[in-house]
């Protein structure tokens, strides 16, 4: 028998609401270790506003969000991504001025050492994880398949390069659970096909995954297991096979679509 699976993150009973608006009603659910789960929904149904629920850019009217044995209700986004919870932006969120290589050492730089004055002296313990920070950056622009754009301006990346990037960045922090937001959205068939590569080696590496997405296909191939909400409530939860058929998923999507029509 498989040992039970370790919840890592779980939102329970949560509620936000904007003024007499009901974005998000009672949403219960959690992510164990090692999964990766994608949340999806029609437009409005709640999906952005969860995500900033649970990175701390908004507060929850009412419920509660832990990661592993913390509360985080309260905590503010930074407090947040120290305790390894960690999220790309929808849009892209990159030093668009620096080299790739230079966005990744921010990265790490912003991550480890607040020692204005080690760094100032610059005393040998110092230059020593300079070099470690070198090597880190160097190995995770590797990671994701930037290793030959080092020198380029973030601004001349292609556009699924800049996203790539931008995973970079979120990797820096030394996530153990990824928040991806709409990661694919503006991509093309080939570089959704690389992102979806990169999700699965990140997971592989220990990362856990929550990734909030519109691209079906996508979440259809990478997900181990799919939260569907609707009007602010989760309609269904399971494996993406059974999500695919569920007669009230098909109906929400349908629904939209009538809606645009
Ligand atoms: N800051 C806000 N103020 C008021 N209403 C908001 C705000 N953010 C989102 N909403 C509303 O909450 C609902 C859910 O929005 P959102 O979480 O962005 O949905 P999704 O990401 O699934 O498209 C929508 O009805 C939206 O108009
Ligand atoms: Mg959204």
């Amino acid at each position: 028998m498989m040992p039970p699976a370790e919840t890592i993150l779980s939102v329970e009973n949560v509620a936000v609401h904007f003024g007499g608006l009901v974005a998000i009603s009672d949403m219960t659910f959690s992510v164990s270790r090692g999964e990766i789960v994608a949340l999806i929904g029609p437009n409005g149904a709640g999906k952005t506003t969860a995500f900033n629920v649970i990175t701390g850019f908004l507060k929850a009217t009412s419920g509660e969000v832990r990661y592993r044995t913390a509360v985080l209700n309260g905590l503010k986004p930074h407090e947040i991504s120290r305790l390894g919870l960690v999220r790309t932006f929808q849009r892209t969120s990159v030093f668009q001025e620096n080299s790739v290589f230079h966005n990744v050492m921010i990265g790490l730089h912003t991550r480890g050492r607040s020692k204005l004055w080690d760094t100032l002296l610059g005393t040998s313990r110092e230059r020593e994880s300079e070099r470690e920070l070198v090597n880190a950056a160097l190995e995770i622009l590797k990671f994701v398949g930037l290793e030959h754009r080092t020198t380029t301006l973030a601004a001349n990346l292609a556009y699924g390069e800049q996203r790539l990037l931008g995973v970079a960045l979120a990797l820096a922090a030394k996530p153990s659970m990824l928040l991806l937001d709409e990661p694919v959205s503006g991509m093309n068939a080939t570089e959704t096909a690389r992102f979806v590569k990169l999700v699965e080696k990140i997971r592989d590496a220990g990362t856990t995954i929550l990734l909030v997405e519109h691209d079906m296909q996508m979440v259809m191939k990478v997900s181990d297991r799919v939260v569907v909400l609707n009007y602010g409530r989760i309609i269904a939860e399971g494996a993406p096979g059974q999500i695919q058929n569920n007669p009230e998923v098909i109906r929400a999507y349908l629904g939209q679509r009538k809606k645009r029509a």
